[in-house]
């Protein structure tokens, strides 16, 4: 074979094999379809299998089961806010209310709190009896993931251990006590007071807002805790008056009750509970009437009618819903001059 015959024979087998090669290579993506097609049906079926995103629940009040360790029973003022409560969870229907009374104390307080959390509760709603010592409990509250609404009086604990303080502004309370009695006593003169539970959130806030606005010319002669109490505070006051016969112009009173207990005292020691200027705080129906008598001369609201809120509140926040950590009550201060008009209004 001569050269150029050899070459052309060689150039015609690479073409042979090139050619042979390739409908095998455009073949390729064709051997891959039914792969593909197979993987995409694969995916429309997993698709297909996924469950639907799950709509939020959104709970009503049917579905709420509050626990409200009370504090006691101490005052007109406590029978009226347990009233709120317990009428406010019938009228909306919640599903439960445990509603408990730890005689105003805390150990009894804690118990309750406690139960509620094993219970699995939905809300605790709490009006502590004292300020400080609810770190553990509510701790506890806190890692069972149940919210927390504290009621009326303040706690000293951390605000990250509960959700929402809803109640009244103590400190102001007390300034607005200071100014009435700086009103009565416009010369001055010596006074007593008659505070409520020791340690309270209430006559902490209620001494301390007093003191800040009260006067100069008036001198606290002495304060002695009643308890909230009509029972305590008599003999608070005839230990007063054996001390201070004579001496007494005004009487700061944390509570109507205390009040009322002390004006029987006064009555009792012959005296006339009108000579000596009276500022009181809560505005229960017991106070207008004491104020009607002109044994009071002026009352410093306190509302206990927190039942509505506290509902609507413990609904929010079972709804994951962001609630203000601070919500206060408006309030105002009643005066003896229409306060018989008023007194057929007065729900408490
Ligand atoms: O914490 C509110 C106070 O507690 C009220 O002024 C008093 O009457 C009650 O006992």
């Amino acid at each position: 074979m001569s050269r150029v015959k050899n070459i052309a024979f060689i150039l015609l087998i690479t073409i042979m094999v090139l050619s042979a090669c390739t409908p095998a290579d455009t073949a390729a993506p064709a051997a891959e379809e039914p792969e593909a097609a197979a993987e995409a049906e694969a995916e429309v079926a997993e698709e297909a299998e996924e469950p639907a995103e799950a709509e939020p629940t959104t709970y009503t009040y049917a579905d709420l089961v509050l626990c409200y360790p009370q504090l006691g029973a101490e005052s007109d003022w406590r029978t009226a806010n347990s009233a709120s409560i317990k009428s406010s969870a019938d009228e909306l229907g919640i599903q439960q209310l445990i509603f408990s009374d730890a005689q105003q104390k805390q150990e009894n307080q804690i118990s309750a709190v406690r139960a509620c959390i094993q219970q699995g509760v939905s809300v605790i709603a709490l009006p502590p009896v004292v300020e400080d010592g609810w770190d553990a409990v509510l701790t506890e509250a806190k890692e069972a993931g149940i919210p927390v609404i504290i009621v009326d009086r303040s706690v000293s604990a951390d605000a990250s251990l509960y959700d929402v303080h809803l109640g009244s502004n103590m400190f102001l309370e007390g300034q607005r006590a200071a100014e009435e009695m700086n009103a009565l006593l416009p010369d001055g003169g010596n006074i007593l007071e008659l505070s409520g539970t020791v340690g309270s959130g209430a006559a902490v806030g209620r001494a301390d807002g007093f003191r800040d606005s009260l006067n100069d010319n008036i001198t606290i002669l002495d304060s002695q805790t009643g308890n909230f109490t009509r029972a305590e505070a008599i003999p608070v006051m005839e230990a007063f008056l054996k001390k201070y016969a004579g001496e007494i112009d005004g009487l700061f009173i944390h509570n109507d009750d205390m009040a009322i207990g002390a004006i029987e005292a006064l009555k009792a020691a012959g005296i006339n509970p009108g000579d000596i200027k009276i500022v009181s705080v809560d505005g229960t129906r017991g106070g207008f009437q004491a104020m009607i008598d002109g044994w009071i001369q002026a009352d410093v609201e306190c509302n206990p009618l927190l039942g509505p809120q506290v509902m609507e509140i413990a609904l929010a926040l079972m709804n994951g819903e962001t609630v203000e950590a601070e919500i206060l009550t408006n309030e105002t201060v009643y005066y003896p001059d229409n306060a018989e008009e008023l007194l057929p209004t007065r729900q408490y």
